[in-house]
C-alpha cells in the first residue's frame, strides 16, 4: 500500500479476558503474526493482564498498550495507575479519551490533554480518541465536534510530541453497534482531522501523524477502510478478542 505512514492495528480488549485467556490469545497471536513487518501490531489488555502479556510478547513484533492512565505521576489518587507504573511492564502505547471513558467517567478534552502530556513525559505514545455521536452527525456538526475535541485534547503538546502521538477517529455510533462508517465517511472525517492537525501544528506533523479508524472494524471491511489515504490503521474492539478475526483484519489490511 502506497503510504508513507506505517499501518498500526491495535486491539482494545476493553474489560475482557482473564490473565489465562489473555495468555492463550497472545500465544496464538505470536505464532500467527510472526514475519508480519508491514503493520505495527498492538494489543491493549486490561491492567491486570499487562504483566503476563508483556512477558509473553518479549522479543516479538507485538507491542503492548494500556487502555487508560492517570494524568498524575503518583500520590493520593486511589484506584489510579500512572504512566511510570505502565512503563514497568514495557507498555509503549496508551489509549486516552476513549468515548466510553468520555461517556461513563465524564472525561473531558482538558483532562485528556493533561493525560497526553503525562504520557509523553514518560515516553508513552498516546492513542488519543475522538469522534462524534449519532445526534451530532445527524445535526451536521461532525467537523465542529472533531475540531473542538482536537483543539482541546491536543492542547499543550509540542510538535515533536504530536508527531509521536496517534489519533483514533471513532464515531460513537459505530462502536460496538455493527454499523461501520463507510470508507468514504471515514476518509472524509480523517482528512478533516489531518487538516485540523496541520492548522494547529504544521503540515509536516500532520503528514507524519497516524490516524486510526475505530468502530465495528472486521475482516470483511478492513481492506476497504485501510485503502483510504488518511486511514493509517485501526483500533479494533470486539473483533480483536478472537484470534482469527484479529489476525484476518491485520492480513486483509496489508
Ligand atoms: P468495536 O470494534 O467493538 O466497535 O469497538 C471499537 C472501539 O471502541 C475500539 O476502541
Amino acid at each position: 500500500m502506497d503510504k508513507e505512514r506505517k499501518l498500526l492495528i491495535a486491539g482494545n480488549w476493553k474489560m475482557n479476558k482473564t490473565v489465562a485467556e489473555a495468555l492463550d490469545f497472545v500465544q496464538d497471536l505470536r505464532r500467527e503474526a510472526t514475519g508480519i513487518k508491514e503493520v505495527d501490531i498492538v494489543v491493549c489488555p486490561p491492567f491486570t493482564a499487562l504483566d503476563e502479556v508483556s512477558k509473553a510478547i518479549l522479543d516479538t513484533n507485538i507491542r503492548l498498550g494500556a487502555q487508560n492512565m492517570s494524568e498524575h505521576q503518583g500520590g493520593a489518587y486511589t484506584g489510579e495507575i500512572s504512566a511510570g507504573m505502565l512503563k514497568e511492564f514495557s507498555v509503549r502505547f496508551v489509549i486516552l479519551g476513549h468515548s466510553e471513558r468520555r461517556q461513563y467517567q465524564k472525561e473531558t478534552d482538558a483532562l485528556i490533554a493533561k493525560k497526553a502530556l503525562a504520557a509523553h513525559a514518560a515516553s508513552l505514545k498516546p492513542i488519543i480518541c475522538i469522534g462524534e455521536s449519532l445526534a451530532e452527525r445527524e445535526a451536521g456538526i461532525t467537523e465542529k465536534v472533531l475540531d473542538r475535541q482536537l483543539n482541546g485534547s491536543l492542547a499543550g503538546l509540542t510538535k515533536e510530541q504530536m508527531q509521536e502521538s496517534v489519533v483514533a477517529y471513532e464515531p460513537v455510533w459505530a462502536i460496538g453497534t455493527g454499523k461501520t462508517a463507510t470508507s468514504q465517511q471515514a476518509e472524509e472525517a480523517q482528512a478533516f482531522v489531518r487538516r485540523t492537525v496541520a492548522a494547529i501544528f504544521d503540515d509536516t506533523v500532520a503528514r507524519r501523524l497516524r490516524i486510526l479508524y475505530g468502530g465495528s472494524v472486521k475482516p470483511s471491511n478492513a481492506r476497504e477502510l485501510m485503502s483510504q489515504s488518511d486511514v493509517d490503521g485501526a483500533l479494533v474492539g470486539g473483533a480483536s478478542l478472537e484470534i482469527r478475526s484479529f489476525i484476518d483484519i491485520i492480513k486483509n489490511s496489508i
